[in-house]
């Protein structure tokens, strides 16, 4: 079995002061180097912030909501996820980039200060999805839980400090969300959220549209909505991950498509919790006034 050899809980390797797995750290001059064309497009986010979603809702769009088009390989193969390394099935980003011809959609976790400079350079448009600490959190934790690759989790508890100190992959989510947030119109990036995309998905996937100079038909956007649901993408296999071996993914752990909801933290997060979370992220988050939603 090709990806069991290649199965393990990467370690993290600090880049600049991120931690990142250390497949990523080990190529990271080639990562940074990387140079896209102007029409390339980057969907950035910190790790389960809805980046999937966006990723299908963009691949629709591009191809005016024909459903069988986007069904033609998994997101990974659609959408190049520009810094991941292995373990097979998943390519590495850095390869099928150079297989494949612009304009592209790629997908990136990195920091801003990450990205690498000719994304800036090349003034390629980039949209980013936030999603609020506390859902973010929970999403993370159940991933590093059936991610075999990732960083042991531990207990809920210990998860919760070391998203608090930015101990997790790709780093702090309040300096993640922050960077792009205060950078966005200086650069032009799409700032979305979550909870509005879950609010009034059709409202989003038209803004989406305006950014990209696209116009598809009422028709087709609603067709966008409706095959981008949580229940149709849950059950789409070139979408829900489940291609993925067990080895590397467990959706038996946890399903990658798990439950797609805004407010989940309230089943996990006990009252104290949430109350030492809070203060905490008053103080983290002082220096911008960001408008999360943690319900709707
Ligand atoms: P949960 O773990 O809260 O269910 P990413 O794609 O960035 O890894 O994010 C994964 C998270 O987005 C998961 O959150 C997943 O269920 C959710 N998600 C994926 N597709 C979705 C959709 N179409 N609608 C709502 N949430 C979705």
């Amino acid at each position: 079995n090709m990806a069991a050899n290649h199965i393990r809980r990467f370690p993290l390797v600090e880049v600049q002061g991120v931690p990142l797995m250390s497949m990523i750290a080990e190529k990271w001059s080639l990562i940074s180097a990387f140079n896209p064309d102007p029409s390339d497009l980057l969907i950035s986010t910190y790790p389960k912030a809805g980046t999937t979603w966006t990723q299908e809702i963009i691949d629709l769009l591009l191809h005016n909501g024909d459903a069988e088009v986007c069904k033609r390989a998994p997101t990974v193969e659609r959408i190049p996820f520009l810094e991941i390394q292995a373990p097979p099935p998943i390519p590495s980003g850095l390869e099928l980039l150079t297989i494949m011809k612009p304009p592209r959609v790629i997908k990136t976790h990195l920091p801003i200060q990450l990205v690498p400079e000719g994304f800036w350079k090349n003034k390629c448009k980039v949209i980013y999805v936030a999603r609020n600490a506390k859902d973010n959190l929970v999403s993370y934790y159940h991933f590093d839980r059936m991610n075999k690759t990732q960083p042991e989790p531990g207990t809920w508890d210990e998860y919760i400090q070391k998203f608090m100190k930015g101990n997790l992959g790709w780093g702090s989510w309040y300096d993640h969300v922050k960077g792009y947030w205060k950078e966005r119109e200086k650069r032009n990036i799409l700032y979305l959220f979550f909870e509005d995309m879950k609010e009034n998905p059709r409202r989003e996937v038209e803004r989406i549209m305006r950014y990209l100079d696209l116009s598809v038909s009422e028709d087709v956007i609603e067709k966008i909505v409706q095959l981008t649901s949580f229940k149709v993408m849950k059950d789409n296999p070139m979408a829900n991950y489940t291609f993925i071996p067990k080895v590397v993914f467990d959706h038996s752990v946890s399903a990658f498509m798990r439950k797609g909801e805004v407010g989940d933290w309230i089943n996990h997060f006990t009252p104290a919790q949430s109350q030492m979370f809070d203060e905490d992220y008053v103080r983290q988050m002082a220096d911008v006034d960001m408008p999360f939603r943690t319900s709707l």
